[in-house]
């Protein structure tokens, strides 16, 4: 009889190792090991492993003929745009993201509109009942022909369904929730999903279907599901928002066909998700139109779309012996080097002082192009002066108190025209700008930008 093999698992990373150890070496979480056990391989999964590559050789690079790879449209443009023109058929697609954003939801209205166009879908639901599919179905007002639903968790099983079902797309909804009963540990643990992840993975390949998985993130990040699966599969999206509002960000963070710069934007209601297509907009709604000093509207870049947002910054005197400095949406770093080339080289001295920055709409603003707006939201709280009315702010700001040039200045600016703002600041560096109908105010250091854009209060 073969041997039962056991090893010791990281649950928060998935480092391995024959014995048990207090703290995992690799990334350093205590009593994150458990033990897992293997049962002798049966010819079951391994079996798709070991065929996948088997009858491959070595080519020259200039022999190699490439077929070209097959796209079907979801028909919701905001996914297909986020997955690089469609899906790619026999690839993998992790869908990542909080519990409740709405996973269910989008891969539900994807697979109807899949079916819709007679392709032969099979959702594998291992988490819900097969009615309570049917009544999100129901909610969300599609009764495709024919997508199947299946409810299974045994890993074995749903590979059997797709043998004879043969569908041309598969949905897992979750990873987490299935298992491979090769392996002891539960489903969830690091193992299975590893496991789990790499049959299936195998199996879009050697099949040629297109399957997307959902898998869960927790607040701690503590199940590692998703990381560990990140470098496994062909495209991972995450599924972000604020759990508070209504939209939803979808966003590549890896994908091997198609760049992953590009961000959809959903509005999630009772009839499910529909399509943001002018995001703008929609983060403008509740602007705040007091005049406030502190608050301005930046415009950033989510992927080739340009995206105005407000941003508001406070400053008070701190009751604490080192001041508070706080940053929501903006990274705290930048926020801290902007206030040191604040202090540098515009002589605004905020030691003394507290400091709030936040971006409205709970969005994560990761380019420089925001430093500019962040600064003068800064600068303008602490004076008490406003910006003037209807101004948008881009640009970078560098350790010499220079503003530096920020890419796709053109779409940005026309985006601010064509909601109705009347002038930008933008860096002097960006050059001959060819836009007519709004005031376009260049700015070569930090301390010209505060002149520029103040309007005494
Ligand atoms: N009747 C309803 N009206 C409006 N929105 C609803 C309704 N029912 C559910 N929702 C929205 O749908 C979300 C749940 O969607 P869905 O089940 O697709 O999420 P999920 O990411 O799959 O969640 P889970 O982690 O539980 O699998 C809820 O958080 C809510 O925002
Ligand atoms: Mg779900
Ligand atoms: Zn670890």
């Amino acid at each position: 009889m073969a041997k039962v093999k056991t090893k010791w698992v990281c649950q928060n990373c998935g480092y391995e190792t024959a014995g048990y150890l207090g703290k995992c070496p690799e990334c350093g979480s205590w009593g994150s090991l458990v033990e897992e056990t293997s049962l002798p391989e049966t010819n079951s999964s391994n079996a798709v492993s070991a065929s996948l590559f088997s009858n491959q050789k070595t080519t020259k690079l200039d022999e190699i003929e490439i077929g070209t790879e097959i796209r079907t449209t979801t028909r919701i443009s905001e996914f297909d745009r986020v997955l690089g023109g469609g899906l790619v058929q026999g690839s993998l697609i992790l869908l990542a993201g909080d519990p409740g954003i709405g996973k269910s939801t989008l891969t539900l209205q994807t697979s109807s509109n899949l079916s819709e166009q007679n392709k032969n879908v099979l959702y594998v639901t291992a988490e819900e009942s097969l009615s309570q599919v049917k009544l999100r179905a129901q909610r969300l007002g599609i009764n495709p022909k024919s997508l199947y639903v299946y409810a299974q968790t045994n890993i074995d099983f749903i590979r059997k369904e797709i043998d004879e079902l043969n569908p041309e797309f598969v949905i897992i909804d979750s990873i987490q929730a299935i298992y491979t009963a090769n392996i002891t540990s539960s489903a969830g643990s690091v193992s299975q999903i590893r496991e789990c992840c790499n049959f299936l993975m195998q199996l879009a390949k050697s099949k040629n279907i297109t399957i997307i998985v959902i898998g869960h993130v927790t607040k701690e990040g503590n199940i590692a599901g998703p990381k560990v699966l990140e470098h496994m599969v062909d495209t991972v999206i995450y599924f972000e928002g604020d759990r508070y509002k209504s939209y939803r960000l979808l966003r590549a963070v890896k994908n091997r066909f198609g760049n992953t710069s590009e961000v959809g934007i959903f509005d999630m209601g009772e009839k499910g998700l529909r399509e943001v297509t002018n995001p703008s907009e929609l983060f403008l709604a509740e602007q705040n139109t007091l005049q406030t000093p502190g608050s301005v509207i930046i415009a950033t870049n989510e992927g080739t779309r340009p995206l105005l947002l407000e941003l508001q910054a406070l400053v008070g005197t701190t009751p604490y012996p080192t001041p508070r400095r706080v940053a929501n949406g903006v990274d705290i770093g930048r926020v801290l080097q902007i206030l040191a080339v604040l202090e540098k080289r515009v002589g605004l001295n905020l030691s003394k002082q507290d400091v709030y920055v936040n971006v409205i709409g709970g969005i994560n603003v990761s380019e420089p192009a925001a430093d500019l707006g962040i600064a003068l939201a800064i600068a303008t709280c602490a004076r008490d002066v406003v910006v003037a009315e209807n101004t948008v702010i881009i640009g970078e700001v560098g350790l010499s108190g220079e503003i530096r040039a920020v890419n796709n200045i053109e779409k940005r600016i026309s985006e601010a025209q064509k909601l109705g703002f009347k002038k930008v600041i933008v860096p002097d560096l960006c050059g001959n700008l060819n836009i007519k109908g709004i005031e376009i105010i260049k700015v070569k250091r930090l301390i010209d930008a505060i002149t520029a854009c103040v309007s005494a209060k």
